[in-house]
């Protein structure tokens, strides 16, 4: 075993610490999500600290990083309430990842990135047309997180969009049927191979 330590962390460079602590929780959700803000520009962005919150009401959280290094998405979604996720196919995974570049507020990055837009009625925020599962939540609350100036934005979902059929009898999923990308670290991007389902664990 190769032990590591608090003091050895700390004493990395930052990106080498950055994309080994981004590896360490996991395999990621990863989406593009949309939002417009009062001034109407579109704004996309990638984010993989996604979260399922519950079933019933059905919630989803992201973590937001200070607003100082990702302002668009947030203030955005304060301002109206609304926004989209989107699921990544590997042929729109390098579109997907340009979105984490520091664009300018006014830019509008479905253009910069080259990913076309839809809109839908009743949704002020923008859906990404190929993405192959789609979701449209409302805002529920922005929870600051003290310790790193970092926020977990919490929403409900009202609409979910399926490109294909793929559900099962009992509602599961299968995401890789979707050619839906998982995501590890910064910079990472999979392809997933389902193992087994098993039957609900009881003692
Ligand atoms: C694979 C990947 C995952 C990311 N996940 C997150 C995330 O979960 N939270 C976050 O705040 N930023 C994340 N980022 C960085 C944002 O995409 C980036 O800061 C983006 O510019 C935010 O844009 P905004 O200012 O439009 O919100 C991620 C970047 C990449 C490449």
């Amino acid at each position: 075993m190769i032990e590591i330590n608090k003091s050895t962390i700390a004493s990395w460079d930052r990106f080498y610490r950055a994309n080994f602590i981004n590896s360490l929780s996991g395999f990621k959700s990863v989406c593009l999500i949309g939002t417009k803000g009062k001034d109407g520009i579109p704004n996309l962005a990638i984010f993989n600290n996604i979260v399922h919150l519950g079933a019933d009401p059905a919630m989803i959280g992201f973590i937001n990083r200070p607003k100082a290094a990702a302002p668009d998405t947030i203030r955005n979604i304060e301002e109206t309430g609304m926004y989209t996720m989107n699921h990544i196919h590997p042929g729109i995974i390098e579109q997907a990842h340009q979105t984490s570049a520091k664009y300018d507020a006014s830019v509008n990055e479905f253009e910069a990135v080259g990913l076309d837009i839809l809109w839908r009625e009743d949704c002020a925020a923008p859906f990404v047309k190929d993405s192959p599962i789609q979701y449209q939540l409302t805002l529920s609350d922005i929870i600051p997180i003290p310790a790193n100036g970092t926020f977990l934005v919490t929403g409900y979902i009202e609409s979910v969009y399926l490109q294909e059929d793929h559900r099962e009898a009992d509602g599961f999923l299968p995401l890789e049927q979707y050619q839906s990308v998982t995501s590890l670290g910064i910079d990472g991007y999979y392809q997933t191979k389902k193992i087994m389902r098993l039957p609900y664990a009881r003692p």
